[in-house]
């Protein structure tokens, strides 16, 4: 067997490529290994959404320099977003990469590895391709969640944006071969399923008949041992009365929304290119509050877009406020090759990005603590997913709305299981909780509270 040693960078669609990519090579006796010195093949699935992610990137590819000089039959290969947008810096960096694809070719990931292996200088294929669902034989590490792709590409062209350039425009993949994903998942004992999509909420627009994500949702709720359906990342352009509907309505869809506001400010918006207004996003917000009561709800910002000014930054920090968002993820802007935004003459000087970022967590943080000491005294639903990380004694589990709760499990074997636990104490991060016993009424029996308090906050 030849040995293949895969590093992942980025989101969770690259996350689930690599599966894939390590089934497709597993299928021609290629063995995952951990150890990068045992190695015939180095995959690195790459990131471009900042330039960041890219730089440790190139200084992995450094480190493996050396790998290479002792073995010479190593291959190299650069595979995700960066194959496709950073092509000639790849190859001027990094003369000894093997092998550079684009997502469309990871279906055809075997024969190219074949070529690079043959063909002396690098193989290079990031054209775009049709779009093909890969299932088996996939390695996952977690035997009880899963992603499943559902649709790839993004047609926003926000401003400051890679994706389109790097994922192709907005394509589904069709509802049968969604719930066939599923159903094997579910054969395998698999729990909990996310659906992934760039703007997932776009899902189902470029099919025929068109469907959307509400009507896939209600499809896969039907699909026995499947506990739990969640879905990333939604657009607020794109978030319809149905699918909010949906999360009320549907009994497995989870009581939650990653939501990506990008700035708090109508000019900020505008030159982002997003679409939406500050007052459009908040009244999908007072819907989703009412829809849906205590819906957990998180959210992407951008600080220091070019021509950013204090008082943008402060509509940005009031939104927050206003929201009272669950948890966020907060990046400094960071232009991007190609992008529109990366040519605007205004960029925001990095002291001030930093100075941003540090005042828009503090508040984010004060804010989620708050969100989380509202909880103590509630029963909520887990599912129990390990143990925890701060006491390996303990059990951990997800709530519906993903918070993360450590419980005394008391000796039980409950990996996998659906318990309810009462709220103690509430951490910044986390929660503690006490296993409430089987015979209490559980918050889905028809006695119990109704499916919108299973995230609690009234
Ligand atoms: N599809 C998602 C975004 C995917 S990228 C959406 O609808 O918004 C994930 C996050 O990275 C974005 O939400 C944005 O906050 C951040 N991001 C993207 N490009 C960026 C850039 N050039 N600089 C800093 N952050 C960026
Ligand atoms: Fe990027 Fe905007 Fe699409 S952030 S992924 S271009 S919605």
């Amino acid at each position: 067997m030849a040995k293949l040693h895969l590093i992942t960078y980025g989101c969770q669609m690259n996350e689930y490529d690599s599966e894939r990519v390590a089934g497709l090579l597993g299928n021609l006796q290629y063995d995952l290994t951990d150890r990068e010195e045992d190695a015939d093949l180095i995959l690195l699935n790459t990131c471009a959404i900042r330039e960041k992610a890219e730089e440790k990137v190139f200084s992995r590819l450094g480190q493996l320099r050396r790998l290479k000089a002792k073995n010479p039959n190593l291959v190299i290969g650069i595979m995700g977003c960066m194959a496709q947008l950073q092509q000639g810096a790849i190859l001027e960096r990094a003369p000894m990469v093997d092998l550079v694809f684009g997502s469309p070719a990871i279906a055809r990931v075997g024969e190219l590895v074949e070529r690079a292996k043959r063909e002396r200088g690098p193989v290079l294929e990031t054209r775009e391709g049709p779009l093909t669902k890969l299932t088996g034989n996939v390695p996952r590490p977690d035997r009880l969640k899963a992603f499943v792709t559902v649709m790839e590409g993004c047609d926003k062209f926000c401003t400051f944006c890679v994706v389109p350039l790097t994922r192709g425009r907005e394509r589904s993949h069709t509802p049968e071969s969604i719930l066939a994903e599923v159903r094997g998942l579910a054969e395998q004992g698999y729990r909990e399923v996310t659906f992934l999509g760039q703007n997932v909420n776009a899902y189902g627009k470029d099919l025929a008949p068109p469907t959307d994500l509400a009507a896939l949702i209600e499809r896969v709720n039907d699909v026995e041992g499947v506990e739990r359906i969640r879905f990333t990342t939604s657009n607020p352009v794109n978030l319809t009365s149905r699918l909010i509907r949906a999360l009320r309505d549907v009994p497995k869809a989870c009581e939650s929304l990653h939501l990506p506001l990008q700035s708090g400010s109508d000019r900020i918006l505008a030159r982002m290119n997003r679409g939406y207004t500050r007052a459009r996003y908040l009244a999908l917000i007072a819907e989703l509050k009412e829809t849906v009561p205590g819906i957990a709800l998180s959210t992407d910002l951008i600080v220091g877009f070019p021509g950013e000014s204090e008082e943008d930054f402060e509509a940005t920090v009031d939104m927050v406020e206003q929201v009272g968002y669950d948890s966020l993820f907060a990046f400094r802007y960071s232009p991007r090759p190609r992008t529109p935004a990366a040519g605007f003459a205004d960029q925001v000087p990095e002291a001030d990005k930093a100075r941003r970022l540090s005042r828009l967590l503090e508040v984010a943080n004060r804010i989620g603590a708050q969100r989380n000491l509202a909880l103590v005294g509630r029963v909520m639903e887990l599912l129990v997913d390990g143990l925890s990380k701060k006491d390996p004694r303990e059990l951990s589990g997800r709530t519906r709305c993903n918070r993360a709760v450590n419980f005394d499990g008391q000796g039980r074997r409950l990996y996998g299981e659906l318990v309810n636990v009462r709220i103690t104490q509430a951490m910044p991060h986390s929660l503690r909780g006490t296993l409430v016993p089987a015979e209490a009424p559980a918050p889905l029996s028809s006695e119990g509270p109704p499916k919108e308090a299973l995230c609690g906050l009234r």
